[in-house]
C-alpha cells in the first residue's frame, strides 16, 4: 500500500531550443526527488513536457517552411531524447499541442469565464516577442540606443496598441486572497529569499492579466469566442493538470487522487508566474493549490548565465560522454546547492567525480569486493556474533532520518553528503580493520569475517542511499552483491535497516565503477 501520492513537476520547457544544462538541471532534481519518494513509498507523479504554442513558433516554423505543428513535431524528440540520456524517469510528458492539453485549458477557462472571471477589453502594453509577454515600462531596460529592451533577453520591446481586443482575467482581485495565503502556507514559495520578492511584489499591487491573443492563430481557441487563442503561459500551466488526468473523463478519479501536488520544480526567473498568476488562477477555479514553488538558482559559467542565446549553453549529452550519465546527475545535484545560484566548470566536475566517486564510492566498492573474493572465495561472510557493534552501523542507523531531512528541505547536497559520510567512514574503517593482516591470523578469521561483512552491508546501504542520484550504478551494485532489482525498493527506511545482506550470496567485482579521470585531457566547458 503507497503511503500516498506524490507530485513534482519541471516548467513545460519552450520547445525552440534543445535541453542545455540549465534546463536538465531542474529536470535531474525532479527526477532525483521522484526517485526518492518511490522508494520511500509514495505514488509518485512526475509531469514535465513542452510548451509549444505561441507566435514565436509560428513564427520560425513559417521561416523554416513548415507548419508550426510539423515544426513541433521536428523538434519535441530532442525533449525526450535528452531525458533519455539523462536517465529521466518522468510519468507524463505533455505536449501543449496534444488535444488532451486543448481540452484540458478549454474546460478550466471555460469554468473562469463561467464564473465571471474574465473581461475583454483592448490590450496596450510594451511586449517582447521573445519571451512573449507584456512589461509594465517601469520594468523595462534601455540599450546603448537608449530603446526599451526586455529585462529578460535584452531584446528591444515594441509598443502594441494595435487596439487588439483580449480577454482578461481579473488577476488585480487577488491580491489580498494572495498575501493572505502566503501568510497561511510559509512553505508555498521557497526558498525564503523567494518568498520575501514575491510577497512586496504583490503588495505592489497587481494587474489584470491578459489571457488571450487573436493576432495569431498558434494556440489553443478560445472556445466562447472564435479567433481568438490562449496565451502562451494561460494554456502551458495547465498542462501541470493534464499531466496526471485532468480534462481526461476516463482519469477522474486519478487526477482526484494526485492533486494538489508537493512541487513545482522552476527557475527563479519563472517563480512569478507561478507564486502570483498560477494560485489565483486556481483560487478563481475553487482548486486546491500545489504545496510548494521552488525556484531554483541558475547555473552559471564564468560568471554568467548559461543560456543557448548567449551561447555558452553546453548539451547535457556532451559531459555524459566524458563523465557517464551518473556522474553527471551527482555533480549537479550535490555541487549546486538547490536554490542558490551555482558556478560550474570542468575543472569542478573532474574534482567532484575523483573526489568522490572515484576515490571514495567506486574505490570502496572495488576495494571491498576484491577483498571478498581474495578472502571469502567471492562470497559474502557470516556476520559473527557482536560484529554488529560497529562505528558504521553507528552512521548507518541515523542516516535515514538525516537524508530523509535533507530531502524533505529539498536540500540534495546535504542529502548527498549526508552518505558520502557513510562512504568515507567505510573506507576508513578499512584502513583501521587492516583486513590484509587479520587474514594473516586464522586465529581472527572471526575478526575478518565480521568487518567484509560489515564493509558489504554499508555499501549495500548507500547504494540505496545514492540510487536517487545515480540509479544506474545503484543497480549494478546491487547486481554485483547477487541483491534484487534496486528500482522495486518502496520502503528504503526498512531497507537500509542494518543486518539484511544475506550470507554466502556471490560477490561479483567488475569493473571500476568510475574509473578516475584527468584533468588535462578533458575538453573546456
Ligand atoms: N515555457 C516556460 C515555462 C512554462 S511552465 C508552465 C519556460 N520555458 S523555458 O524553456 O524557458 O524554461 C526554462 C527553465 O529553465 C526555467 O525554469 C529557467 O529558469 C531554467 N533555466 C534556463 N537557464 C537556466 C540556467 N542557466 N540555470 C538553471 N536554470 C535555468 O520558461
Amino acid at each position: 500500500m503507497p503511503k500516498g501520492t506524490f507530485g513534482v513537476t519541471t516548467p513545460i520547457y519552450y520547445i525552440n531550443a534543445a535541453p542545455h544544462l540549465g534546463t536538465a538541471y531542474t529536470t535531474v532534481a525532479a527526477d532525483t526527488i521522484a526517485r526518492y519518494e518511490r522508494m520511500n513509498g509514495y505514488d509518485v507523479s512526475f509531469v514535465t513536457g513542452t510548451d509549444e504554442h505561441g507566435q514565436k513558433i509560428a513564427e520560425t516554423a513559417e521561416k523554416n517552411g513548415m507548419t508550426p505543428q510539423a515544426w513541433c513535431d521536428s523538434l519535441a524528440p530532442a525533449f525526450t531524447d535528452a531525458w533519455k540520456t539523462l536517465d529521466i524517469d518522468y510519468t507524463n510528458f505533455v505536449r501543449t499541442t496534444e488535444d488532451r492539453q486543448t481540452r484540458a485549458v478549454q474546460k478550466f477557462w471555460q469554468g473562469l469565464y463561467d464564473a465571471g472571471w474574465l473581461y475583454k477589453s483592448a490590450y496596450e502594453g510594451w511586449y517582447c516577442v521573445h519571451e512573449e509577454t507584456y512589461y509594465a515600462e517601469s520594468d523595462l531596460e534601455k540599450n546603448e540606443d537608449g530603446e526599451f529592451v526586455c529585462p529578460d533577453c535584452k531584446r528591444p520591446v515594441r509598443y502594441e496598441s494595435s487596439g487588439e481586443e483580449n480577454w482578461f482575467f481579473k488577476l488585480s482581485e487577488f491580491q489580498d486572497k494572495l498575501l493572505a495565503f502566503y501568510d497561511e502556507h510559509p512553505d508555498f514559495i521557497r526558498p525564503v529569499s523567494r518568498r520575501n520578492e514575491i510577497v512586496s511584489f504583490v503588495k505592489g499591487g497587481l494587474q489584470d492579466l491578459s489571457i488571450s491573443r487573436s493576432s495569431f492563430d498558434w494556440g489553443v481557441p478560445v472556445p466562447w469566442d472564435e479567433g481568438h487563442v490562449f496565451y502562451v503561459w494561460a494554456d502551458a500551466l495547465i498542462a501541470y493538470l493534464t499531466g496526471i488526468g485532468y480534462g481526461d473523463p476516463e482519469r477522474e478519479a486519478e487526477f482526484d487522487r494526485r492533486w494538489p501536488i508537493q512541487y513545482h520544480f522552476v527557475g527563479k526567473d519563472i517563480t512569478r508566474f507561478h507564486c502570483v498568476i498560477w494560485p489565483a488562477m486556481l483560487m478563481a477555479a475553487g482548486m486546491p493549490i500545489t504545496h510548494t514553488v521552488f525556484g531554483h538558482g541558475f547555473l552559471l559559467t564564468k560568471g554568467e548565465k548559461m543560456s543557448k542565446s548567449k551561447g555558452n549553453g553546453l548539451m547535457p549529452a556532451d559531459l555524459v560522454r566524458v563523465f557517464g550519465v551518473d556522474a553527471y546527475r551527482y555533480y549537479f545535484m550535490s555541487d549546486v546547492q538547490f536554490g542558490h545560484d551555482g558556478s560550474i566548470s570542468m575543472e569542478r566536475m573532474v574534482q567532484v567525480y575523483n573526489a568522490d566517486l572515484a576515490n571514495t564510492w567506486g574505490n570502496l566498492v572495488s576495494r571491498v569486493t576484491n577483498m571478498t573474493t581474495k578472502y571469502f572465495e567471492g562470497r559474502v561472510p557470516e556476520a559473527p556474533a557482536g560484529s554488529e557493534d560497529n562505528p558504521l552501523r553507528e552512521i548507518a542507523d541515523t542516516l535515514y532520518a538525516e537524508y530523509d531531512a535533507c530531502m524533505a528541505e529539498v536540500d540534495f547536497t546535504g542529502a548527498a553528503a549526508a552518505v558520502q559520510k557513510l562512504a568515507s567512514r567505510v573506507n576508513l574503517y578499512v584502513e583501521e580493520s587492516a583486513p590484509w593482516t587479520l587474514a594473516k591470523d586464522p586465529a581472527r578469521a572471526d575478526e575478518l569475517a565480521g568487518v567484509i561483512y560489515n564493509c558489504l552491508e554499508a555499501i549495500r546501504i548507500i547504494a540505496l542511499y545514492m540510487a536517487p542520484f545515480m540509479p544506474n550504478t545503484s543497480a549494478e551494485v546491487f547486481r554485483r552483491l547477487g541483491l534484487g532489482e534496486i528500482a522495486d525498493t518502496t520502503d528504503i527506511q526498512e531497507a537500509t535497516a542494518w543486518g539484511q545482506l544475506p550470507a554466502s550470496v556471490a560477490v561479483e567485482v567488475g569493473d571500476p565503477l568510475f574509473p578516475r579521470l584527468d584533468v588535462d585531457n578533458l575538453p573546456e566547458l
